[in-house]
């Protein structure tokens, strides 16, 4: 899998580093996290992946000038999660997917390994990573329907350099939902949930 990780700004487009008709935001939160846009440019659909600052997304969705339907949680810690209620209620119809084992607040859209979130065009796997938590999940955007590398969001599992911590499961669970994302594409992108553990 390859690391790439968006220093400024966002990647659009036929950008080399975005698969065209994608735009992938990234939403700088807290300290050192990462809140997710990603936009269909063409049907103007954007899914968030990790909202813990709802004013934030909120902003980035209205200067996108998208429509909000979906909400993707890696897992249940507040600094992922905060920002679930907020915007599923401000954006009706918006749906809040996430693992049913992890107790994602205000989760419509339970998600097991390998389920797929269709909004648009955009196709994004949902992959099984116990270890950091039990039922955290990375998301995996599928770059085929556009022709592009795929791209990773990938919580609090997989960093630029290390890990995240192993607070619900043993270090073979951990070693095990890290094999799973490098046994991706070497071309994938990497979009991590912070900078650092
Ligand atoms: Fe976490």
């Amino acid at each position: 899998m390859g690391d790439v990780f968006p220093e400024e700004g966002a990647f659009e487009g036929d950008s080399h580093l975005c698969p065209p008709g994608v735009k992938v935001l990234p939403i700088p939160v807290l300290s050192d996290n990462y809140s997710y846009l990603i936009i269909d440019t063409q049907a103007r659909l954007a899914v968030v992946v990790d909202p813990s600052d709802p004013q934030a997304v909120q902003a980035s969705i209205e200067k996108e000038g998208v429509d909000l339907v979906a909400i993707l949680c890696t897992h249940k810690h507040w600094d992922h999660s905060g920002g679930n209620r907020d915007l599923s209620r401000r954006h009706q119809d918006c749906r809040v997917y996430g693992s049913p084992q992890d107790g994602i607040p205000y989760l419509t859209h339970p998600l097991c390994h390998q389920d797929v979130v269709s909004v648009g065009r955009l196709q994004i796997r949902a992959l099984a990573t116990p270890g950091h938590t039990q039922g955290h999940l990375v998301y995996l955007l599928d770059g085929e329907p556009y022709k592009g590398p795929s791209c990773l969001f990938s919580g609090d599992l997989l960093f630029l350099s290390g890990c995240g911590r192993t607070f619900e499961g043993t270090a073979e669970t951990m070693l095990s939902s890290l094999d799973t994302v490098l046994g991706l594409g070497d071309d994938t992108l990497l979009w991590p949930g912070a900078l650092s553990p």
